[in-house]
């Protein structure tokens, strides 16, 4: 073989383990691998299975909040959150139908939720003002008008 193909091969496979030990070392190690798929829902019984029988928000904690929400063609329920600024919101999420997304604009918020699997997140907004909720998965033909937006005082 080629000296120069060699050192080309050797380069690459080089650059690939390198890859792998700086991924692996973020999933393993750090824990950054992607935590979804982990909780389970018959997405048929969404409206009669706790919590999504009482979608809402609800105070937890001295500074926390939970956003109980599903999502639905085309639309998040509930619809306009608002909470205030510098406390943790836990989100607690499934779909009711097809995939949606759950991206906040300005944040790095970015989820897939699917039907038939919860999706949790959690963010602490700490300013204040309207932010934009979009979903990024093209579910249909409403798509584009699934919007929402939480407030934060
Ligand atoms: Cu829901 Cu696109």
């Amino acid at each position: 073989m080629h000296r120069l193909e060699e050192m080309w091969i050797a380069i690459s496979t080089g650059i690939l383990i390198i890859f792998m030990v700086v991924v692996g070392y973020q999933t393993f190690a750090l824990g950054m691998g992607p935590p979804s798929n982990k909780e389970t829902i018959d997405p048929q019984k969404v409206d009669q299975t706790e919590p999504f029988d009482e979608p809402g928000i609800s105070k937890i904690g001295d500074n926390e909040y939970e956003v109980v929400m599903t999502l639905q063609a085309f639309g998040f329920t509930p619809n306009n959150i608002e909470v205030p600024a510098g406390a943790k919101v836990n989100f607690i999420m499934t779909s009711k139908d097809v995939t949606h997304g759950f991206q906040i604009a300005g944040t790095n918020i970015n989820a897939m939720v699917m039907p038939g699997h919860i999706q949790k997140i959690s963010h602490t907004f700490d300013k204040p003002g309207e932010y934009l909720v979009l979903c990024n998965e093209y579910c249909g033909t409403g798509h584009q008008l699934m919007s929402t937006t939480i407030t934060v005082k």
